[in-house]
């Protein structure tokens, strides 16, 4: 894995995501507060003419079920208004989470996702807990797009977006590890101390169902993207930056 630190999450993950933003690009887009810098950067960028977002094609990692879609909380929304509107996207696929049939509503996502050639560069976040998407502790490390049903820690984490913390759906539809794990490219993005454990035992604890994001230690193209207060429980800190410093050239 590759890991930079920097005070400037938001543009070193818009520098990663560039090679997407091309007609026939395929983007993978997370929800939550992480990535918001970063879309606040590529809506700067957009602004500044400086990229095009024509042809590009976005599918999101996950979606609560049971949320009708224009609910302001259903990712599909959520993105909309966060990034996607705003940059002229309009080809934005996400899990159909209201569906009365959630298991066909999953293979169907990983059909729409095959179909298009798969993920260029997947964006993403990580729980407290050590999920990407909504995969809890314990999933299947080479899941497939599915019905999960979120732990306590993630509803209490969560439920900051919503008016009531029993108003958090227990059930979610995400892509798989597995599924996460054939993007071409896949770059992390974490800010803040509350995340630091997760990214310690992400990046160098074990590979382990235990903690999800592990599962990236498996993918050839990944890097991980930290402020200070995120990277401040990594061992091998000083490494990182030194490499960061010397690269080859
Ligand atoms: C949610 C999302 C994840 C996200 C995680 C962290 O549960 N499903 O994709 O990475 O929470 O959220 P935040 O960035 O708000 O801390």
């Amino acid at each position: 894995m590759e890991v930079i630190v920097t005070e400037d999450v938001g543009v070193a993950a818009a520098d990663a995501l560039a090679p997407a933003l091309r007609p026939g690009g395929v983007v993978g887009l997370a929800t939550g507060s992480s990535p918001l810098p970063v879309y606040r950067e590529l809506i700067r960028r957009h602004r500044a003419g400086r990229v095009d977002f024509t042809g590009v094609r976005a599918f999101l990692l996950d979606e609560y079920l049971g949320l009708p879609e224009g609910h302001p909380q259903s990712y599909r929304s959520v993105i909309r208004r966060e990034f996607t509107d705003h940059v002229g996207l309009s080809d934005v696929r996400g899990p159909d989470g209201d569906t009365a049939d959630a298991d066909r509503a999953a293979a169907r996502y990983e059909a729409e996702i095959e179909a298009a050639g798969g993920i260029d560069v997947q964006l993403l976040g990580i729980g407290t807990d050590g999920h990407i998407g909504f995969n809890e502790p314990t999933s299947s490390l080479r899941s497939r797009t599915r019905v999960k049903t979120l732990t306590a820690q993630t509803r209490s984490d969560n439920a900051r977006f919503f008016e009531a913390p029993d108003t958090v759906p227990h059930h979610v539809l995400t892509q798989g590890l597995g599924t996460i794990g054939e993007a071409r490219r896949v770059v992390l993005v974490a800010s803040g101390s509350a995340k630091a454990a997760a990214v310690a035992a992400a990046v160098e604890g074990p590979l382990s169902a235990f903690c999800p994001a592990s599962v990236l230690q498996w993918h050839p193209e990944a890097t991980v993207i930290l402020d200070e207060a995120a990277a401040g429980r990594l061992r091998l800190l000083d490494y990182y930056r030194s490499v960061q410093d010397h690269k080859p050239t």
